[in-house]
């Protein structure tokens, strides 16, 4: 992975972050010092003592030539998870690394990073903290090979060959984990998100990646050793792995997407839920925030919220749209889509974790919810954040068999049903939300209809102020 090459490149938000002025606001002043630092470090790199050298007929071929192979490369790149991207330039890094003695390893890594960064017109402080980290890590590589011995002494030494392990175990580790480190240091401070969080996330998913690049680049330095012609052999599983890189996060993106796309089928059914889970991922998501909950929480409660009702797929119209309370047997029906909901996510690996909270989401916490009567602690937490945020956004919402309570009508039932039917906890949390317009900011912001009203724009959609309703279980 590089340093978040592609951050800019591939996500406007961070684009546009990247080009903030430093007197903007804070966190551009923050990023803008780290990534002076990053800079400054990567060119005071440059000038600590080479830990071990060659002859210059054996690394100025592999400078030359890798360099060229790594500026080619730097243009095969795959995004991640939270923005940056993995390239397969690592693999063309690490076999200079290997193969050529600091400072001028730094440089070929530098320059290639440079090439592709101009080329691609990246901002100045982006093609700054990008060229600076990478002289950074490869000088720190090159360091770690002095203690370890280099490929030269030891392909020549006639001992046992085995002591190239560590060399490139060294390299492969130091290489992964400084850039790492910086890249996430960067992300966190630009999505507001902690490093933890940031470094879980780019690295899940992608430590093999990383591994088979940094194995591929290690034995393109042994077999260069043997016979530079040799090395183009290696043409080809460069090219696996460049396509498993693609693979792994093509199939991340689209699978997220298509049950996404199902879910909002869902709401789409029916005009009175149009958007609705859309609002409570939003509203589950501030909850957990202000319940103080981990990222990675957060996470998987955002992701299970946009989903919850995934399951109603499988309730027929005649249920899901009927103008009027349900029957018993109707309602039977209806409750079915807790069951159906976590049996579609966990067909996937993605949604595994989240499908608890689906499955559990109408339970009270008296016993007396469904679809296993579970009570107070016994209810994932998650599902008990994503219920106080779905009963607000049904209650605020016209139903085929009632009208839509007012925000604050809403939340008096919240506050009156606190221990009985919802966590006493997370209800809590959300009248603070409340109370601070956190909630009624986010509705504008998810509601099509209101969002159309703040801007002045005409709508044929308002939500009326109206009085209670059957006040039922939310959809
Ligand atoms: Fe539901």
């Amino acid at each position: 992975m590089n340093l978040g090459r592609a951050a800019a490149r591939n996500t406007p938000a961070t684009a546009n972050r990247w080009m903030r002025a430093p007197k903007e606001n804070k966190q551009a002043l923050k990023v803008g010092s780290f990534v002076g630092c990053v800079c400054l470090a990567g060119i005071v790199s440059l000038v600590i003592p080479a830990r071990w050298t060659t002859s210059t007929e054996h690394w100025l071929p592999a400078f030359v030539i890798l360099t060229a192979v790594a500026i080619l490369l730097e243009f095969v790149s795959v995004p991640l998870p939270n923005s940056g991207s993995i390239t397969v330039a690592t693999i063309a890094h690490i076999a200079t690394i290997l193969l050529v003695p600091a400072p001028f390893a730094a440089v070929s890594v530098g320059a290639s990073v440079f090439v592709e960064e101009v080329v691609r017109r990246a901002p100045v402080p982006k093609i700054a903290f990008n060229v600076g980290g990478m002289l950074v890590t490869s000088s720190l590589c090159s360091l770690a090979l002095g203690f370890t011995g280099d490929i030269w002494t030891i392909r020549s030494s006639g001992g046992p060959q085995v002591f190239l392990l560590p060399a490139f175990l060294v390299v492969g580790l130091t290489y992964h984990a400084v850039n790492l480190v910086l890249t996430s240091i960067v992300f966190a401070i630009t999505s507001g998100r902690s490093i933890t969080h940031v470094l879980r996330a780019n690295t899940r998913g992608t430590v093999l990646n990383d591994a088979g690049a940094a194995s591929v680049g290690a034995f393109a330095a042994l077999i260069w050793t043997v016979e530079p012609l040799l090395a183009t052999l290696l043409v080809l599983p460069a090219a696996v792995v460049s396509r498993s890189f693609k693979h792994s996060h093509r199939l991340e993106v689209e699978t997220r997407s298509a049950v996404r796309s199902l879910a909002d089928i869902v709401d789409d059914r029916d005009a009175t839920t149009y958007h609705h889970s859309e609002r409570v991922a939003a509203y589950s998501l501030a909850l957990g925030k202000e319940l103080g909950l981990a990222e990675d929480q957060l996470e998987v409660i955002e992701q299970a919220a946009a989903v919850h009702d995934l399951g109603k797929i499988g309730v027929p119209d005649r249920v899901l749209l009927k103008p009027g309370p349900l029957t018993p047997a109707e309602f039977a029906i209806m409750r079915l889509h807790t069951e159906i909901g976590p049996r579609i996510l966990n067909q996937f690996d993605l949604f595994h974790e989240g499908a608890a909270i689906v499955r559990h989401h109408h339970e009270s916490f008296d016993g007396s919810g469904y679809p296993e009567g579970l009570a107070g602690d016994a209810i994932p937490y998650g599902a008990r954040v994503v219920a106080v945020a779905d009963a607000f956004d049904a209650m605020t919402s016209d139903r085929p068999y009632r009208s839509a309570l007012s925000a604050s009508d809403a939340v008096e039932r919240l506050r009156a049903g606190r221990g009985r039917q919802w966590d006493p906890v997370v209800v809590d949390a959300f009248l603070l939300l409340f109370t601070a317009g956190a909630i009624e900011r986010s509705m504008r912001i998810h509601d099509p209809a209101l969002a159309a009203v703040d801007r002045g724009a005409p709508t044929h959609r308002l939500r009326p102020s109206r009085a209670p309703g059957d006040g039922g279980p939310p959809g």
